[in-house]
């Protein structure tokens, strides 16, 4: 604590001591006053103070508060990350692999002034991209509270800048914080998610870059600045995947040349020079296969019956319905990529889920009926081990691998 902090609270004591003997009232209410925002502060890091309270906070400290408690480690378990990952986003192993290298090195060697690292994932829909972003959020900071999610698409026009960075001053709107600047200012030390960024207006694009090369961000709303160097960015994209799924094709295409075929796709898709020499790594996506497809939806049905506290069966998922749902991908070849075979296969166990939620089942099996799916409640004895996801997976990918 600085002498000069001292003498600040000093100064306030006495200032309360005038008041008090001017009028005993007015210093009741400030010392009310200011224990209610004493316990706000102590209970929620004074994340639910009102937007300008927190501005003026911020004015007048000159910088950032980080409100938000969970930080990444500064050392990261390679391995375990992988681990992690790769139990729950299917089919992209070598992504995983060079993104938990690179940011095992990112959060051990912070670099001054630069946020903890800015990455594009780009390829097909539906092959896992804002999944992964999703995972490592919950892998490295326990939650989605530090997942800022930013639909790029919703900012075609230049003015739609204003809901992201603060409404400039003069206009209607000023004074409140933009939904990025709040969402960093909350909750400093997280992921940003702009997904889809293509979609995005070109001048939106370069109004990042100072978030990218100084480490912080101008709020024009509230005239603040707000930092970005705990923030890890991830851009995802769908720029060029024909192509990269036409290359991913080739079995000895390596991800190194799938990566650099990305950063061309990025520059055809037109983004800025500037942007592109501030994005540390560009992941490019493979395409779900046959048996990735059928562990996603494996895994889909383990998490949907896990929704309503159910759980998989011992070898509870028959291995016809992994091998339609391989048959359908290749045959339909959807454009929600896996997503669209998982929610059909999700609308086709739901009421079954819901019957044996109703039985007051705690273990179902999934049998398939022609198109249909029967869920069967089963009675699984206490000593029996309930098959777990990723169990559950490998059992299907044998089956279907007969
Ligand atoms: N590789 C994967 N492993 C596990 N689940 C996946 C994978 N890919 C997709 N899914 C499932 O499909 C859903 C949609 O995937 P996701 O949102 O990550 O797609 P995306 O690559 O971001 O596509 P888009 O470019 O359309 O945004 C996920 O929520 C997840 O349930
Ligand atoms: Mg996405």
């Amino acid at each position: 604590m600085t002498g000069m902090a001292w003498a600040g609270r000093l100064g306030i004591v006495i200032a309360l001591i005038i008041i008090e003997r001017a009028s005993p009232a007015l210093a009741w209410v400030l010392v009310i006053a200011a224990a209610i925002g004493a316990f706000a502060v102590f209970l929620y890091g004074g994340r639910y103070l009102p937007g300008p309270i927190l501005a003026v906070a911020d004015r007048m400290t000159g910088k950032t508060q980080a409100r938000s408690e969970a930080t990444a480690p500064e050392l990261i378990d390679e391995q375990e990350l992988s681990a992690f990952l790769k139990a729950r986003v299917i089919g992209q192993n070598e992504v995983i692999d060079a993104l938990a290298r690179r940011l095992r090195q990112r959060l051990a060697a912070r670099r001054e002034g630069k946020p903890v690292a800015v990455m594009c994932f780009a390829g097909a829909p539906g092959v896992g991209k804002t999944y992964l972003a999703r995972m490592l959020a919950e892998k490295l900071y326990g939650g989605a509270d530090h997942l800022h999610v930013f639909e790029m698409a919703k900012f075609r026009d230049e003015y739609s800048a204003s809901s992201l960075f603060g409404v400039a001053a003069g206009l209607t709107g000023h004074g409140e914080p933009g939904l990025l600047s709040r969402a960093l200012r909350d909750t400093p030390n997280g992921i940003v998610l702009l997904d889809e960024f293509e979609k995005a207006n070109r001048a939106i694009h370069l109004q990042f870059l100072s978030a990218w090369n100084d480490g912080f961000l101008t709020d024009l709303g509230t005239s603040s600045k707000i930092a970005t160097t705990e923030a890890i960015f991830i851009l995802t994209t769908n720029a060029g995947w024909p192509r990269l799924a036409e290359l991913a094709a080739d079995p000895l295409i390596t991800q190194d040349e799938m990566n650099e075929q990305a950063k061309n796709a990025l520059q055809d898709a037109d983004f800025a020079p500037e942007v592109m020499s501030r994005i540390d790594d560009v992941f490019a996506f493979r395409e779900l296969t046959g048996l990735d497809v059928a562990r996603v939806v494996a895994l889909e049905i383990a998490r949907k019956a896990g929704e309503y506290r159910l759980e998989v069966a011992h070898q509870g998922i028959d291995w016809a319905i992994l091998l339609q749902a391989i048959k359908d991908f290749s045959a339909t070849k959807p454009k929600g990529g896996v997503r669209d075979i998982s929610r059909q296969i999700e609308n086709r166990i739901a009421d079954g889920l819901i019957e044996a939620k109703a039985e007051k089942a705690r273990f179902v099996r999934f049998e398939a009926d022609g198109r249909r799916i029967k869920v069967i409640a089963v009675d699984e004895g206490e000593d029996e081990t309930p098959a777990r996801t990723v169990e559950a997976t490998r059992e299907a990918e044998a089956a279907v691998g007969r």
